[in-house]
């Protein structure tokens, strides 16, 4: 199970401390979203952010890329320090030369899927990804409310990955707390993205131990070993 605080619910005046302050609280990955005002109605930070982080941290980047022609962002965002790549499976035509871009970079490749998006949007790719996002809110914002309809699209990427025997990740990104968190685990999520609900926290080392613990006594594997 990770945890990957989004870096979008931080100060964006600290973004240095506060990735810093979330390596300290034990945060697996950093979660990056980069917004282009275009894919989603919001402007985030480029890459230039994520290569002024790089040097401050060892956490895994997991960059996830909001923006309507990620083709000419992917060498940017790969020379900066990512270390996996998110584009979206909403480009249609475009995301099978996405994935080979990504993975000619020596990146790790994710794809989302938004909300309205059927998850089968996402199924020719599944044996090219390393993880695939089931987005949990209409990207763009932080600080929405979850949408309790994404969780069958979940069980349906778990099912596939079991039928299938693939190895890749199943992350959740949005309106992300305690609760959903449980809830995105027992449909069969180990990837969880929390903004608010984590860089809220005066104290983020508890918050991630208790997100942590939460998701560990969901994890529906480990339900089976204790049968
Ligand atoms: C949504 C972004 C998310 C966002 C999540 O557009 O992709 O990563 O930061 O924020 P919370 O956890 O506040 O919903
Ligand atoms: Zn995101």
């Amino acid at each position: 199970m990770i945890i990957a605080p989004s870096l979008l619910a931080a100060n964006p005046a600290r973004f240095g401390q506060e990735a810093g302050r979330a390596e300290r609280a034990g945060a697996d990955w950093l979660h990056l979203d980069i917004m282009d005002g275009q894919f989603v109605p919001n402007i985030s930070f480029g890459s230039g952010v994520v290569k002024a982080l790089r040097p401050l941290t060892k956490m895994f980047f997991d960059v996830h890329l909001m923006c309507f022609k990620p083709e000419i962002l992917l060498e940017q965002f790969a020379a900066a320090g990512a270390d996996q790549i998110i584009i979206h499976a909403e480009l249609d035509g475009q995301v099978e030369s996405l994935i080979w871009k990504i993975k000619k970079l020596g990146k790790k490749v994710g794809l989302a899927v938004n909300p309205p998006t059927a998850i089968t949007a996402a199924q020719p790719y599944l044996e090219k990804i390393d993880m695939l996002l089931v987005m949990t809110v209409n990207p763009g914002f932080g600080g929405q409310t979850f949408i309790h309809e994404c969780l069958p699209k979940i069980q349906q990427a778990d099912a596939w990955r079991r039928e299938r025997a693939l190895p890749y990740r199943i992350e959740v990104d949005g309106g992300i707390n305690n609760q959903t968190a449980a809830e995105c685990a027992r449909a069969g999520a180990d990837t969880f993205v929390a903004g608010t609900s984590l860089f809220g926290h005066r104290n983020l080392k508890a918050a991630v131990a208790k997100m942590r613990k939460i998701v560990n006594a969901n994890d529906p594997a480990l339900a089976d070993l204790k049968v």
